[in-house]
C-alpha cells in the first residue's frame, strides 16, 4: 500500500470534515445538503450523530430521553426539558451560572455530558422551591437583595444550598484553618466556597448576608 498517499488522503479528509463542521452552523439546510453531497462525492464519510437513551430524575420526576451523546446536562435541561432556570453563561466551566445539584453535589452542568448522569438525581432551581413556597435560600436572596439582573442567581442559589450541605458534613475548604475540625461558616469560608459562582452585577456582599442568615437558621 502507498503509505504517503494514505497519509495525504487522511489529512485531506480531516480538512474537509473540519470545514464541513465549521460551516454546518451557518449554512441553510439546502447548503448543508450540498456540502454533504460534495463530501460524499469526495469519498469522505461525515460524522453521524450517535444518540443514546438516558434516564434520570430531575426535580423528583423520572425522565427518559434519546439524546445526542455530545449533549451536555445543561442543554438537556434547557433545550430538551425547557427548564430554563439554569443559565448558560460562559459554557466552559468558568462562571457557575449553570450550577445544579447532581446526587447531592453541585456541578457545572455545562461541563458534564447528559449520558454521564444515567440514574442520577438532579435538582435545578425549579426543584428547590416554587412561587409561594420558596426554599429558605431563595427567600433569603430576595430579602437581602442578593441579585440585580438575576442571571447568575439560580446557579448562586444551587451552589449556596450545596455549600451549607458541605459544611454540615464537615467538608473543609481552602479557607479552613484546621482540616480536622468541622468548619465554621465564616464570611471568608462562604466567599471561598462560592468563588466559582461569578456575579457580574457584584452582588457578593448581599449574597454572603443571605447565606449567613440561612446558615444561622434565621431564614
Ligand atoms: Fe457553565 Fe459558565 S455556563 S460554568
Ligand atoms: Fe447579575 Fe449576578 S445578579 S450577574
Amino acid at each position: 500500500m502507498d503509505q504517503t498517499h494514505d497519509i495525504n488522503r487522511t489529512r485531506r479528509d480531516v480538512l474537509i470534515t473540519g470545514a464541513l463542521s465549521a460551516t454546518a452552523a451557518v449554512l441553510p439546510a439546502a447548503g448543508q445538503a450540498q456540502a454533504l453531497a460534495d463530501a460524499g462525492a469526495a469519498g469522505v464519510s461525515t460524522p453521524v450523530p450517535v444518540t443514546s437513551k438516558v434516564a434520570l430524575r430531575v426535580n423528583g420526576q423520572r425522565v427518559e430521553l434519546d439524546v445526542d451523546t455530545r449533549t451536555t446536562l445543561l442543554d438537556l435541561l434547557r433545550e430538551h426539558m425547557h427548564l430554563t432556570g439554569t443559565k448558560k453563561g460562559c459554557d466552559q466551566g468558568q462562571c457557575g451560572a449553570c450550577t445544579v445539584i447532581a446526587d447531592g453535589r453541585r456541578i457545572n452542568s455545562c461541563l458534564s455530558l447528559a449520558v454521564m448522569h444515567e440514574g442520577a438525581d438532579v435538582t435545578t432551581i425549579e426543584g428547590l422551591g416554587q412561587p409561594g413556597k420558596l426554599h429558605p435560600m431563595q427567600a433569603a436572596f430576595i430579602k437581602h437583595d442578593g441579585y440585580q439582573c438575576g442571571y447568575c442567581t439560580p446557579g448562586q442559589i444551587c451552589s449556596a444550598v450545596a455549600v451549607l450541605d458541605e459544611v454540615r458534613r464537615g467538608i473543609p475548604s481552602h479557607a479552613s484553618a484546621d482540616l480536622s475540625v468541622r468548619p465554621l461558616l465564616s464570611a471568608a469560608e462562604i466567599r471561598e466556597r462560592m468563588s466559582g459562582n461569578i456575579c457580574r452585577c457584584g452582588a457578593y456582599s448581599n449574597i454572603v448576608d443571605a447565606i449567613t442568615e440561612v446558615a444561622e437558621g434565621k431564614a
